[in-house]
């Protein structure tokens, strides 16, 4: 049985683990959105996931131009609504790409057409296994052959928060992981660490194995 003080232990790990998710999107998100977008494609459809209050959503806008399509999906009513206003109030941006808010869980999104690059925010540790599985699942759906999923998570993200929580917290953790490391084995997987960051990130990048994408590098 789940005693109160584990539960009151894992809100403390998952939080910790939420909070250095979203600190890392506000304080340091220059070196980590240089390596994100290192797939991002010069022209086509791109998807973020958990765009939160837009810090890299605004990076998107600009590094995409008129003919592109830019959907952002975020389930937090408040955030989605500071979306529309940050990026679609005006309805109409001349040199940018067509820019359309999903307020919904991205598990519920029925895209008309695949994507090129999907980045995602969530902080896949804060999880249940199951969820983060099914979410894999649908980024493979949603993707074009040879398109490119992109996210970042903290080195030593795990070790960092274990020690506020309880043995199920470990355990569901761990399970994560695994999740993560059986989706890397079917695809390509490069990582890169951003020593820039504190603490350090690392981003990585997948793509089916024998998609037609190239790297571009
Ligand atoms: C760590 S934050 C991302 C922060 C973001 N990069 C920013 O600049 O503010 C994760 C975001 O994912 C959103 N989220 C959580 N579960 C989601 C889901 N199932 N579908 C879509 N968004 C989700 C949360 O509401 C939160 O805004």
């Amino acid at each position: 049985m789940t005693k109160a003080s584990d539960l009151h232990h894992d809100r403390l790990a998952a939080e910790a683990g939420r909070r250095l998710h979203a600190d890392a999107a506000i304080n340091n998100r220059d070196p980590i959105l240089a390596v994100l977008g290192r797939h991002l494609p010069a022209s086509g459809t791109v998807l973020e996931v958990g765009s939160g209050t837009g810090s890299f959503s605004r990076h998107l806008v600009e590094s995409l131009s008129a003919g592109d399509v830019l959907d952002l999906c975020e389930i937090n009513p408040n955030f989605a609504e500071r979306l529309r206003s940050r990026f679609t109030s005006n309805g109409h941006h001349p040199n940018g790409p067509q820019i359309r808010v999903y307020e919904d869980s991205v598990l519920n999104l029925e895209p008309s057409e695949p994507y090129d690059f999907i980045v995602s925010g969530l902080p896949f540790n804060s999880f249940e296994p199951d969820f983060v599985s099914s979410v894999l699942t649908k980024y493979t759906e949603m993707l074009k052959p040879g398109g490119y999923l992109s996210f970042f998570e903290y080195l030593f993200i795990r070790e960092l928060t274990y020690p506020f929580g309880s043995k199920n917290y470990r355990q569901r953790v761990s399970a994560v992981a695994e999740v993560m490391s059986q989706y890397y084995k079917d695809r390509n997987l490069e990582s890169e660490t951003v020593l820039l960051n504190i603490p350090p990130a690392v981003v990585h990048h997948l793509s089916q194995l024998n998609g037609n994408g190239s790297s571009g590098d």
